[in-house]
This record gives C-alpha cells, sequence and structure tokens, in this order.
C-alpha cells in the first residue's frame, strides 16, 4: 500500500458540469442538480451524504449555466433576515441548513470533456490522499450507508473503491461495465479485474455496473491526464479506472443492493420524488392518501376505455 492511500479520506468531490441533455428543456435554465426532490435540491441530499460520511470538505466541478449552483450554496442574508423578522424559524432553519452542512468549494471545467475529465479539475484541491467522488445526480437513500462502507474498505485494501449495481445483462449498455472475483472479505465486496465504459450487451463482462460513488487513489490523477478521449470523444474515468487495473494497482466494488435514483433521468426522478414524499413525516400521510385514491381511478391496463 502507498503512504498517500493509508490516509483515510476526507475530501469528497462532486462533478455537476454536465450538460444534463437528458432532462431538456428544464436543463437550460436549470441545472439539473438542482431540480427539487420534494423541497430540496437532489444536489443537496448528496452533499449531506457526504458530510454524513464525515467527508465534511466538498468541491464542486460546475460549468457554464451552473451559477445557480454557486448561489444554492451560498448564504443568503436579506432572506435570512426577512425569515427571522416573520419568525418562521422553521423555513429560517432550512435555509440555513443547507449552507451549513458541509464547506463547499468550487472549480469550473472550462468545457465539458467527460467525467474523467471533470475529476481531474479537483487535482489541486485533493492533492496526495484518497478522496471521494460523488455524482450530483445520483441519489442515494439515506438509510443505505453505501458510501461509509466504500470508506471503510477503502482504508482497509487501499487503492480504489467503486460503487456497483446489478442492472441486468439487457441495460448494461448504458453503463460502465466490471469484470469482477470474489474477496475474501466476501459478500457485496469483489475485486475488479476489467472495466469497460458502456460495452454492447454480448460483449459485457457481467450485468454489475458502475454507479456514481467513487473512492479514488490519488494515482488516479496522473493517469487521467494520460488518458485520451474514449466512448462519446469524453475522457471517461471507467478508462482511468481500467488503466489503473491493468497496472495492478487494487481497485475493489461493493456491490449495492439499497435505493437508488438517477434523478438524471427522468422516470427515476419521478420514482425518487413520489417514494421521499410518501415516506416524509409532513406530507406522507395525505400524499398515499392521494397516491391511492388516484391509482383505483387509473384505467386497468389493457381494458376497453369505452
Ligand atoms: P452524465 O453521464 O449524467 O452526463 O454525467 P450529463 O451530461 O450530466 O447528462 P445527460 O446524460 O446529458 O443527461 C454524470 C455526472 O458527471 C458530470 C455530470 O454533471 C454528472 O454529475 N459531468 C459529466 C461533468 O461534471 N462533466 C462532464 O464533462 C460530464
Amino acid at each position: 500500500m502507498s503512504p498517500s492511500s493509508s490516509r483515510p479520506a476526507r475530501k469528497a468531490v462532486i462533478p455537476v458540469a454536465g450538460m444534463g441533455t437528458r432532462f431538456l428543456p428544464a436543463t437550460k435554465a436549470v441545472p439539473k442538480e438542482l431540480l427539487p426532490v420534494v423541497d430540496r435540491p437532489a444536489l443537496q441530499y448528496i452533499v449531506e451524504e457526504a458530510a454524513r460520511a464525515g467527508l465534511p470538505e466538498v468541491l464542486m466541478v460546475t460549468g457554464r449555466n451552473k451559477a445557480a449552483i454557486e448561489d444554492f450554496f451560498d448564504r443568503t442574508p436579506e432572506l435570512e433576515a426577512a425569515l427571522e423578522k416573520k419568525g418562521d424559524a422553521a423555513r429560517l432553519a432550512a435555509v440555513q441548513e443547507s449552507t451549513e452542512v458541509a464547506q463547499v468549494h468550487f472549480v469550473r471545467q472550462g468545457e465539458a470533456r467527460g467525467l474523467g475529465h471533470a475529476v481531474l479539475q479537483a487535482a489541486a484541491f485533493v492533492g496526495d490522499e484518497p478522496f471521494a467522488v460523488l455524482l450530483g445526480d445520483d441519489l442515494i437513500d439515506a438509510r443505505d450507508h453505501l458510501l461509509e462502507q466504500m470508506l471503510a474498505v477503502q482504508a482497509e485494501h487501499g487503492g480504489s473503491v467503486i460503487a456497483l449495481l446489478d442492472v441486468g445483462r439487457e441495460n448494461i449498455d448504458k453503463y460502465g461495465a466490471v469484470a469482477v472475483e470474489p474477496t475474501a472479505d466476501g459478500g457485496d465486496v469483489v475485486a475488479v479485474t476489467g472495466l469497460v465504459e458502456k460495452p454492447p450487451v454480448e460483449e459485457a463482462p457481467s450485468s454489475l455496473a458502475i454507479i456514481g460513488r467513487y473512492v479514488l487513489a490519488p494515482e488516479i490523477f496522473d493517469v487521467l491526464r494520460e488518458t485520451a478521449p474514449g466512448r462519446g470523444g469524453e475522457i471517461q474515468l471507467t478508462d482511468a479506472l481500467a488503466t489503473l487495473v491493468e497496472r495492478g494497482e487494487p481497485v475493489h466494488g461493493v456491490v449495492f443492493t439499497g435505493r437508488r435514483y438517477d434523478t438524471g433521468d427522468k422516470l427515476d426522478y419521478l420514482k425518487a420524488v413520489v417514494r421521499l414524499a410518501a415516506e416524509r413525516d409532513d406530507l406522507g400521510p395525505s400524499f398515499t392518501a392521494f397516491l391511492r385514491e388516484f391509482l383505483s381511478e387509473l384505467p386497468v391496463e389493457g381494458a376497453s376505455s369505452s
């Protein structure tokens, strides 16, 4: 294990510079990471997750049209004063919570040249220590402690750790796919022996897909500097991880079986909003009553409407 990777990860990098084409036209003016999931942006859940996992130093990699993200994590003295004057303590607390949860820094990715290129912009912030990457549109349910487990695996084995989800063979061509072997840890911790970005279904090494959580060794930066554009003409983080594996650096996977939503995808976004709203103490009872009524009124699939 190199000295750098024996240090525990303390910093989180959240890339939010993607174009969000799957959510157009909404994302023409609003970054997809700020689309509300019930009453807070998807991104706030992600920053809270990083803080809960013991990573209070957060760097966001932003791009054009993303100024609203910087505004969101900035203090709003006028709004806070107005709420204080009205005696609206609950909303004041909600506003302050969004800025106090973590120390958020920003760096720009001049051009959206891919996730690998976005991560490379974090090199100066991270320095020579392992760090976490949380994708700004990938929501992991707060009750599932995926990132904590990944940090523990990294602390034990060194190297890098990626989150994996079995998406079924038929869907694997939309993801980075991995070849894996079991480890002595057993269960959900595997050794990654190969990675390929969005392979054709028949060439995929498994149905295990890379999802938006990584704990990376700082060696990834040197590899990314040498990684040529790959799939889609973008600098792919998957390709850089494949190089680490080829060089014999340890890369482990944690196979996730909990609740995860890709909020950059319209259907998954809707599922996240419905599920999280239904589970909220304040909204849940009346929202689920509405859902039951709504479902009972829906025409049965295949039945004639006349
Ligand atoms: P996506 O693959 O979801 O791409 O990026 P995208 O461009 O944001 O969205 P679509 O597919 O066009 O709808 C995964 C994550 O990587 C970030 C995105 O912001 C997202 O969090 N990303 C992607 C960057 O920061 N920079 C890039 O150049 C590409």
